[in-house]
């Protein structure tokens, strides 16, 4: 069975949407382990609610961050995870963690990269500066995560309108539910099937 790994820092609604895709027999896998670094975190109780393992692990309580790393690394080796999801997980994790699961990471970001992503952009940021440079199309983007903040080779990308009068939070909604709840959970299918490769750096769909 195809095992994924999650790590989120809030909500979860990302992590839902693949909990549910994998329920409804979409995703041809299980999810086996939710770690957050925030103790009230909604998504550990969404994992908790699909009887799937809920960790809480913080930075705070290691020496060092190479020691966190190193216990997320060896948490997940020890689940034999295939993938391991960032579904909305606000820690930039260092070369050690992607080296240790090359082309194994994936993350959800809402916006379409190139634009509007690396250091400082993320969550509800990252539609007000959409909003203030006045784009009319954003989106989310689902890519692999490499040594560096959203660099990594790109999975799926959908677009989404940007509307007068939207508010951050107003957009924020209206990309998740347009755009990240589908292709997230749509490029973790495509991936557990063994449907995508990468190519110098190059996602290509194989059919
Ligand atoms: C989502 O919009 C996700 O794309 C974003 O945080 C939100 C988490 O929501 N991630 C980033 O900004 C990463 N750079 P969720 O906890 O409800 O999935």
């Amino acid at each position: 069975m195809f095992k994924i790994g999650a790590l989120a820092s809030g909500g979860g609604t990302n992590l839902q949407a693949i909990l549910d895709a994998v329920e409804l027999g979409k995703i041809n896998g299980e999810v086996v382990s939710v770690v957050s670094n925030k103790k009230d975190a909604f998504a550990l109780e969404r994992a908790k609610k699909h009887n799937v393992e809920a960790v809480y692990m913080s930075r705070k309580l290691f020496k060092s961050f190479d020691e966190y790393e190193d216990a997320l690394i060896s948490h997940f080796k020890s689940r034999n995870v295939d993938l391991i999801i960032l579904a909305g997980f606000m820690v930039i994790l260092s070369a050690k963690f992607t080296d240790a699961f090359k082309n194994k990471i994936m993350n959800i970001h809402p916006s379409l990269i190139p634009s509007f992503c690396g250091k400082g952009f993320y969550g509800l940021k990252v539609h007000e500066a959409v909003l203030e440079k006045g784009v009319k199309l954003t989106g989310a983007t689902v890519h692999f995560v490499d040594s560096t903040a959203d660099t990594g080779p790109i999975i799926l990308q959908k677009a989404v309108e940007v509307k007068d009068g939207d508010t951050p939070e107003v957009l924020q909604k209206r990309v998740m539910e347009e755009a990240e709840w589908i292709i997230f959970p749509e490029a973790v299918r495509l991936f557990a099937e063994g449907k995508i490769v990468i190519d110098n750096n190059i996602v290509r769909r194989v059919d």
